[in-house]
């Protein structure tokens, strides 16, 4: 008997030579840590829906960023979390110099000066009463351009305190143009922003909202995409980068890996794509659970989010993997 011609499994051998051939590699430089600090909180405080991510004190939040950095992870991305008598209508502790989110920037920039990539979460739904992403017109509806001019001044306050990078999350159409231009008008022409350019209504992102203890009534379906749409989100890149986009992000990443791949193949900025809280809460539940394997999972999903065409993920599991890739000697 003839065997077969071709043996596809010739080169799956050994570790070492699917090490050397494999296509897609997982580095803690492209991982982005996203953390929460929490305004008033004496301890470090849990996330009852994503276990082993904390809420942080402004000490403990340095420490972690140190441990990021010491690991090589490429970036820290930072939403601030006010204390309930903060929030208003208007969100207006995120423009303050001395709100949660800037006086953390602030804070870390001081302490860890260029070592890490400072991203900061640009958005108002952490500061509002109402929990939505921008401000609300008088029968209630999210206003797209007075919620720009928020976005503007809330963009040259995060510059000031030091973040590297924003991150304007809000999903307001002509965000990045206003963006862009306040931080131009201000002097900061170096700090970058990335765009959320595809982000989509996802029932993922329920964890996050407890862990910036969202009020958030209702969806936010009238500003963020919907799921069953796929070409809209070219739409979204080709404006994000006529506006100035200098990175793009695609959001949730595993149930949206086509649109990242379309998102990939025509942008000419780098990628990135948020492993969201709810993806982080999924693992962890079953690997709670013991129904699969942790660490296998996690490295699985981030290949995968990098195969699809993301240079950079935002993961909650971006120490781990860092431990999980330097155990490995990869
Ligand atoms: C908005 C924002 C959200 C997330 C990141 N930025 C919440 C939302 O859009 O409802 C979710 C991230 C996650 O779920 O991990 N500021």
């Amino acid at each position: 008997m003839r065997g077969p011609h071709e043996r596809p499994r010739r080169l799956r051998t050994t570790p070492a030579l699917r090490r050397l051939v494999a296509q897609t590699r997982v580095q803690p430089a492209e991982l982005i840590l996203p953390v929460f600090v929490r305004d008033g909180l004496e301890e470090p405080a849990p996330i009852g829906s994503m276990p082993g991510v904390l809420q942080h004190t402004p000490d403990s939040l340095v420490a972690a960023a140190r441990e990021a950095a010491a690991l090589g992870v490429g970036g820290i991305m930072v939403f601030g979390v006010p204390r309930p008598q903060d929030k208003d209508a208007g969100g207006s502790c995120g423009l303050r110099p001395d709100g949660v989110l800037n006086a953390a920037l602030r804070r870390l920039r001081d302490e860890l000066g260029d070592r890490t990539v400072l991203m900061s979460d640009l958005c108002l739904d952490e500061f509002t009463d109402h929990g939505h992403c921008g401000v609300l017109t008088d029968d209630g509806r999210v206003d797209n351009d007075a919620t720009l001019e928020v976005y503007a001044q809330m963009a040259v306050a995060q510059a000031d305190a030091g973040t590297h990078v924003v991150g304007p999350s809000g999903m307001m159409d002509g965000q990045v143009r206003v963006v862009r231009e306040a931080l131009d008008g201000a002097g900061h022409q170096d700090v970058a922003v990335l765009a959320y350019t595809a982000k989509y209504a996802s029932a993922a992102y329920g964890p996050f909202r407890e862990a910036v203890a969202s009020t958030l009534q209702g969806d936010r379906a009238t500003y963020q995409q919907d799921a069953a749409n796929r070409t809209e989100s070219l739409r979204e890149l080709r404006l994000d980068l006529a506006e100035g986009a200098d990175m793009v992000m695609v959001k949730p990443a595993l149930p949206y890996l086509d649109v990242l791949s379309d998102v990939a193949k025509a942008a000419d900025v780098p990628v990135a794509a948020y492993q969201v809280s709810g993806e982080y809460a999924m693992i962890e539940a079953a690997a709670a659970q013991g129904w699969l394997d942790r660490d296998r999972m996690v490295l699985e999903t981030l290949t995968s989010i990098r195969r699809a065409g993301a240079q950079n993920v935002l993961t909650y599991y971006a120490v781990h993997a860092a431990r999980l890739l330097q155990d490995q000697g990869r």
